[in-house]
């Protein structure tokens, strides 16, 4: 079995539009027997998402897709769990894709499983020293002083920022385009609750001798980047949670795990499990290809 795996298209983003028609030209030319995407093919917008989709309308073989975090970024009117639990797989079921999450699958024997993951700032950069208030408003020190919707943070620790915080400016993004009923470590429990259902029924299926698994964020720390400049550091506290690497490990059959998220390529074995971060940028993409 041939399987292609690719991450963080980000087809609404400008400078990513080459090189994912590039991209899926090849993937179609090569072929194979499943096709997965890991997250972040597009983000609010419907018509980037179906259109990307049609890129591999030329792919014979199976195609799952995860959500990212961006694909839960909303169109007014929207909100993000209904995004995650119907928006999203329809969009993705009208373009021949299954989306993981709500249908683990088994082919030949090969369980696959997949989940968007999520974050609870546990891979925070602790030499930063950013108190978690702001982590939690997704806003760095000196993004919040200059913002006036943030203001009241900005105010209430005003005590507690020191000047070198007070350089970083930046935000994270999800806290502006998403509209989440649920706080992001509910919404992972949620997620990792089926994630951990899921795989214990593969472990428990004498149909399924192995099982791959497709996370968009980080389920490992090791992957986190390091010595990043800290606009970026600040930004490791989203960038996953150990929480999907446990449950992951659960399971006896798992073999392989790919994610996406941080645009940083990685590759590590933990206990036995081969790890792989695709690491695609918004300019280059790439694609791992396994054959079992
Ligand atoms: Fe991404
Ligand atoms: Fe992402």
């Amino acid at each position: 079995m041939k399987i292609i795996v690719t991450a963080d298209l980000h087809y609404d983003s400008i400078k990513s539009r080459q090189p994912t028609a590039d991209l899926a030209r090849e993937i179609c030319r090569i072929g194979g027997d499943v096709l997965v995407l890991v997250g972040d093919t597009a983000s609010a917008a419907h018509d980037p998402l179906r259109d990307c989709l049609k890129l591999f309308a030329g792919f014979t073989g199976k195609k799952f897709f995860v959500p990212g975090n961006h694909s839960l970024w909303c169109l007014s009117g929207e909100d993000s769990l209904q995004r995650y639990e119907s928006i999203v797989p329809q969009l993705a079921a009208e373009c021949d894709f299954t989306m993981l999450d709500h249908a683990p699958t088994v082919l030949e024997g090969v369980g696959f499983v997949g989940s968007v993951g999520w974050y609870d700032y546990s891979y925070r950069n602790e030499e930063l020293d950013i108190p978690l208030e702001f982590y939690r408003a997704k806003v760095a020190p000196g993004a919040a002083r200059r913002l006036p919707e943030h203001k009241d943070l900005a105010d209430r620790m005003a005590e507690r920022v020191t000047p070198e915080h007070l350089d970083i400016a930046t935000r994270w993004m999800d806290g502006v385009r998403m509209n989440m009923p649920l706080s992001d470590e509910q919404f992972l429990e949620y997620l990792l609750e089926r994630l951990a259902r899921q795989l214990k029924a593969m472990d428990a299926s004498a149909a399924v001798r192995q099982v791959l698994a497709f996370v968009h964020h980080l389920p490992f720390r090791e992957l986190v980047p390091q010595q990043r400049p800290p606009p970026l550091a600040f930004a490791a506290a989203y960038m996953g949670s150990d929480k999907i690497g446990h449950a992951l490990l659960e399971c006896k059959k798992l073999s392989h795990v790919f994610c996406g998220h941080s645009h940083w390529p990685g590759r590590l074995n933990v206990k036995g499990v081969e790890v792989i971060n695709v690491g695609s940028t918004y300019f280059e993409k790439r694609l791992e290809v396994l054959e079992l």
